[in-house]
């Protein structure tokens, strides 16, 4: 696990210094369960007189039977679901283990009645979902208009609170492997010979997809997929004196496919002269050139085909 149990106290004393007077609370969460709830009534969210507030037990008494699991989430970002006062503006109470698992008291009188507490096992991804925006919602607005959720891919199809592979995000596995679970159409394009390199590490799936958002093929940026290119390929951004017209209507994938191709420079044609008469046509080629073998590179004269400062006919 990413976050030894014994790097808390420096997390704690982070969360001190940003969110002032914590210190009170701090310590009454690793108090017994008894002393914490005495705490939690003091406060006015939970306060004795709601009903709802007597349902929670705290965290401290699901460990006398789940020792594993609450040591599990000691050691990642959500142990913070036990300070209540980091709660302010997300509308979700915060009880710890029952943020997520609901109120835990009638599962405890019940000697641990499973029917009897909210269980991940078999709840549908809208069930899960629900659970988790109600903390995660203001950052992942759009999950529910996603083609992943959409298809019933769930929070915990890629993300584990209790059993994270991965220290970045609490992902079950890291990516691209995570991805290509169920994306095998993905995984033979990034294994042909020409491709962006995200099994070697060095570009990754969501530097490009959004996977918690609405917009069609997951595409990270709405205004068309060249912005996403764009970001890392600068010097194809312009503004140039003559475009090429289909760079700026049609995008980078009139002639380039993103994954991986057989052809190189990832073109969608197996060569260079074949993709340039697809659109301009044999007749019009010939026109003004001949069919000598000189002309047969196009880009050797052609050298700047994304844009020019200098040359209508993109030469420089
Ligand atoms: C952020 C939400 C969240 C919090 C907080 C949380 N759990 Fe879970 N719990 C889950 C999810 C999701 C699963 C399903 C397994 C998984 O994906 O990790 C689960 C599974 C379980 C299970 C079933 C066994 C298993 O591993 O599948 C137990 C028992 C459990 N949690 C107890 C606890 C206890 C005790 C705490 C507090 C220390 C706690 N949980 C805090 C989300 C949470
Ligand atoms: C008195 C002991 C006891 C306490 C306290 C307790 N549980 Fe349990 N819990 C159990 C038992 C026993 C089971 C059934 C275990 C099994 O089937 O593996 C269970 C099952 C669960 C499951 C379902 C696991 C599954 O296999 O579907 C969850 C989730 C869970 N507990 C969460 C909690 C949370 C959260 C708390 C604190 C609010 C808590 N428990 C407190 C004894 C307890
Ligand atoms: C298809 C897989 C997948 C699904 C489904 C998914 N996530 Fe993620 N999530 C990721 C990946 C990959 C990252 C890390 C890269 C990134 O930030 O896009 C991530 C990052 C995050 C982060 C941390 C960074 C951030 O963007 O805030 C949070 C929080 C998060 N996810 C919560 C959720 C919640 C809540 C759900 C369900 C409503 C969910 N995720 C559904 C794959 C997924
Ligand atoms: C009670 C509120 C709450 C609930 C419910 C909740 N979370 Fe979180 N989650 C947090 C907090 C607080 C953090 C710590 C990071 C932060 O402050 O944003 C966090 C962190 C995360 C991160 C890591 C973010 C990162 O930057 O690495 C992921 C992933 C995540 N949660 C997924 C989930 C999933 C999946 C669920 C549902 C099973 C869930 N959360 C339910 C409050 C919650
Ligand atoms: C360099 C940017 C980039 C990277 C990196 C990238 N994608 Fe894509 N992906 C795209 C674009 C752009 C499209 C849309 C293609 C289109 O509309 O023709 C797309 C489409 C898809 C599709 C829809 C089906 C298809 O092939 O059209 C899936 C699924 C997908 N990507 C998954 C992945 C996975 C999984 C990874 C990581 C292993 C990944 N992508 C990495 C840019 C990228
Ligand atoms: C649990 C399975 C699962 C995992 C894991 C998963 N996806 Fe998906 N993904 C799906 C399903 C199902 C769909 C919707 C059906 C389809 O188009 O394939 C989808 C759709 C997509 C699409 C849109 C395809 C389209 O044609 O519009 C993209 C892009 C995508 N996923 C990228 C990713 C990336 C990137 C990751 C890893 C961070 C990932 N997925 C992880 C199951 C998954
Ligand atoms: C995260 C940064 C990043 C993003 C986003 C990105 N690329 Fe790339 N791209 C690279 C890197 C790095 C290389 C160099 C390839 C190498 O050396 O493996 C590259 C190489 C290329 C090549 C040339 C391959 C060759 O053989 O010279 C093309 C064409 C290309 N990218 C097109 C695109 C398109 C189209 C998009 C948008 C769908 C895109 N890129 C998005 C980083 C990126
Ligand atoms: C009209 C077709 C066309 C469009 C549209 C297009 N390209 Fe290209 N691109 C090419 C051709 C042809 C080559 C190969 C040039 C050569 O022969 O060296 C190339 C090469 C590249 C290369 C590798 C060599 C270099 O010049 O750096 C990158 C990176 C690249 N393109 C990125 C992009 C991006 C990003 C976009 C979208 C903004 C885009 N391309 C749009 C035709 C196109
Ligand atoms: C997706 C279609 C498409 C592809 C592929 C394409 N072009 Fe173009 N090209 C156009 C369009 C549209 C124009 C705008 C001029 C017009 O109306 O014909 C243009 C303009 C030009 C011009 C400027 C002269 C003029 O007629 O205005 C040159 C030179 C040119 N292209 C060369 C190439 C070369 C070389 C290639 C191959 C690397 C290529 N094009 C690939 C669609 C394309
Ligand atoms: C040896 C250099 C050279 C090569 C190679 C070459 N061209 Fe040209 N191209 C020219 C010249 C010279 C012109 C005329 C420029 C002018 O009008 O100023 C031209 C003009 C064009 C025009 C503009 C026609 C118009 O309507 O104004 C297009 C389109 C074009 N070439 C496409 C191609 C394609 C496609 C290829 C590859 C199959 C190619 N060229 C290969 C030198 C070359």
């Amino acid at each position: 696990m990413w976050m030894k149990a014994r790097a808390l106290p420096f997390v704690m004393f982070l969360s001190s210094c940003l969110f002032g007077a914590l210190s009170p609370v701090l310590s009454q969460a690793q108090q017994p369960a008894a002393e914490k709830n005495a705490q939690s009534q003091s406060t006015p969210a939970a306060n004795a007189s709601s009903p709802e507030a007597s349902k929670y037990v705290g965290s401290e008494t699901c460990k006398t039977c789940h020792e594993d699991q609450y040591k599990q989430i000691e050691a990642t970002q959500h142990w913070n679901t036990n300070l209540a006062n980091l709660k302010k503006g997300t509308g979700q109470e915060w009880h710890g283990c029952e943020s997520c698992h609901g109120p835990g008291s009638a599962h405890v009188e019940g000697g641990g009645d499973v029917s009897k507490i909210f269980t991940f096992k078999g709840a549908t991804a809208q069930q899960v979902g629900a659970r988790c925006l109600a903390c995660h919602g203001s950052t992942h607005p759009n999950f529910q208009r996603s083609v992943h959720y959409q298809a019933e891919v769930s929070c915990i199809s890629c993300h584990s609170p209790h059993q994270a592979k991965e220290q970045v995000a609490l992902l079950k596995a890291k990516t691209p492997t995570l991805c290509y679970g169920c994306h095998n159409d993905a995984m033979a394009d990034f294994n042909r010979p020409f491709h962006h390199r995200v099994n070697e590490g060095l570009v990754q799936c969501q530097d490009c997809h959004n996977v918690h958002d609405s917009l069609p093929k997951a595409a990270k940026i709405s205004t068309a997929q060249d912005q996403i290119c764009l970001k890392c390929h600068t010097e194809k951004r312009g503004p140039f004196v003559f475009n090429h017209l289909p760079v700026k209507t049609e995008g980078c994938t009139a002639c380039h496919v993103p994954h991986g191709s057989n052809n190189p420079r990832l073109l969608t044609r197996n060569s260079v002269n074949n993709l340039c008469i697809e659109c301009h046509g044999l007749s019009t080629f010939l026109t003004l050139h001949n069919q000598s073998n000189k002309y047969q590179a196009c880009t050797m004269c052609h050298v700047a085909i994304h844009g020019s400062n200098a040359s209508g006919v993109f030469f420089k």
